[in-house]
């Protein structure tokens, strides 16, 4: 049977991605960033995920203006790194799962989650810089993937709430796979940010913190953060944390936190990071 054994939650800042390729993660600037990181990638060594449902949201890039998907998995058998305009990145290609994300597809969607099913998809920072941090710089990432895929850049994106409750249904769908796979959920994005506008830079330390603090102290008190709660406390790009909320719904009530990391800034961004084991 297929088991959900941890969780990881990371912010995915393009500019990180960036710092790696062009080898500035010794700078004085970036290194305090990596090093928030470096026990992470020792654990991820040890872990030996088979599979990783990494959350996250496409910028635009493969998705969205034409197209707005709530939810989307992807089934395809890889998926290639994007160029986001300065061409892709040179990082390995991504190993998709099509045979556990066809399960969980099937099983979210007869669980009421109308997934769009996504069966080719080139991916950006999104998940790249996650990777990169999470594996540091590999010929071939470690692990399969199937990626979930939220909207979180077009009015209306789901609530928190119902990402939660997607987390618990992903839970549901690989208790069901009958082959032995050590999963991680990972959620992505955040944590306060705004990149333009009047109030662009914002960054809120109290509200980030206050959310990495009830991710283990009051995970439901994050269940009821509004839309406008994100916009106002996190910046308009602060609502990316409802991706978390999905890793978080997806590994139960308790949970053993192994790292948590808090650092601003990188770029415009605040970035945070935590590591939780499945009880
Ligand atoms: C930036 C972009 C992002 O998608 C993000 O989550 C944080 C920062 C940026 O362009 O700096
Ligand atoms: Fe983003």
């Amino acid at each position: 049977m297929a088991r959900i054994t941890a969780g990881v939650a990371t912010s995915h800042v393009p500019a990180i991605g960036a710092a790696i390729d062009l080898g500035k993660t010794r700078e004085e600037y970036w290194q305090p960033v990596f090093a928030g990181y470096e026990a992470s990638r020792a654990w991820e060594r040890e872990a030996k995920p088979d599979v990783v449902i990494l959350v996250f949201n496409d910028h635009a890039t493969s998705l969205m203006l034409d197209v707005v998907p709530t939810f989307a998995i992807g089934c395809a058998d890889s998926y290639k790194p994007a160029d986001e305009g300065w061409g892709p990145r040179a990082v390995p290609v991504v190993q998709g799962h099509p045979e556990l994300a066809a399960h969980i597809a099937q099983s979210l969607i007869i669980d009421e989650f109308d997934m769009t099913i996504l069966n080719e998809m080139d991916v950006d920072h999104g998940m790249t810089v996650p990777l990169s941090l999470l594996f540091g710089e590999v010929d071939t990432w470690p692990t399969r993937v199937v990626p979930v895929v939220v909207n979180v850049t077009q009015f209306p994106p789901p609530s928190g709430d119902r990402c939660w409750r997607l987390g618990e249904a992903i839970a549901r769908a690989v208790a069901s796979f009958p082959e032995d796979l050590n999963v991680q959920v990972w959620g992505t994005g955040g944590m306060s940010h705004q990149l333009q506008g009047a109030r662009a830079g914002l960054i809120n330390r109290e509200f980030d913190n206050t959310f990495l603090d009830n991710l283990v102290a009051d995970p439901q008190a994050l269940r009821r953060i509004t839309h406008y709660d994100y916009l106002r406390e996190a910046g308009s790009e602060g609502i990316e944390l409802i991706m978390w909320l999905i890793m978080r719904g997806a590994l139960g009530p308790n949970v053993t936190q192994l790292h948590r990391f808090y650092h601003v800034p990188a770029s415009n961004t605040a970035v945070g990071h935590v590591v939780l084991e499945a009880a």
